[in-house]
């Protein structure tokens, strides 16, 4: 732990692919009044990845690491998570699996926020899913990460309508705002409660 204007700061890494709303929003909520964070690192494995300019503009270290070898890649992964005295991480769209190695080192410890209401739609094209199967509602979920793709245990859940017109598009564009909202509220629950 950090200790910052005489309080305790989780350090906290967030792991991306592409876009990085949700890891700007949670920069945001990191650098409120009193936010009991700090995001310390950031790991992609895309050196494209735009969430990578988001946190340059806000001087956060970043990683980039190749996954050509996901062996290579985890153990490179944990050397700076070691190195950076990491121990929280948010997975923000970061589109490989973490395996155990990961997963047991930061056990319980470890959120991930996946684009459909879980325990439906895990996986991957979960809009697509979703429309195709005419579902009424769709939403966002913030859950803890265990070695089963997006099973671990629902911290919080959002529901939204899906509209008549919508397509795969729209209907993720309206709720990637609703994932950025939940992402922080989601985190503050949990580190409440939990840590
Ligand atoms: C989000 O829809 C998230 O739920 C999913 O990947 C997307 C990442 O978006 N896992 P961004 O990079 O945070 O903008």
């Amino acid at each position: 732990m950090e200790k910052l204007n005489g309080k305790k700061r989780l350090k906290v890494c967030v792991f991306i692919s592409g876009r990085g709303t949700n890891l700007k929003s949670l920069i945001k909520f990191s650098q409120k009044k009193n936010s009991k964070i700090k995001i310390s690192l950031v790991v992609s494995n895309n050196k494209k990845a735009k969430g990578l300019v988001i946190a340059k503009k806000y001087k956060i270290k970043c990683l980039i690491v190749n996954y050509l070898n996901k062996n290579k890649a985890e153990d490179k992964i944990l050397t700076n998570l070691k190195k950076n005295n990491i121990n929280f991480i948010c997975l923000a769209g970061f589109m490989k699996i973490i395996s155990k190695k990961i997963i047991n080192k930061y056990s319980g410890k470890i959120l991930n926020i996946h684009p459909s209401l879980l325990p439906k739609y895990k996986g991957l094209d979960t809009h697509k899913r979703v429309i195709m199967n005419k579902e009424k509602f769709s939403g966002c979920t913030i859950h803890l990460v265990n070695p089963k793709l997006d099973s671990g245990k629902i911290i919080l859940q959002k529901k939204i309508k899906v509209l008549k017109n919508d397509d795969e598009k729209s209907l993720a564009k309206r709720l990637i705002k609703i994932e950025n909202e939940l992402y922080p509220i989601a985190l503050k629950k949990f580190l409440s409660t939990n840590l």
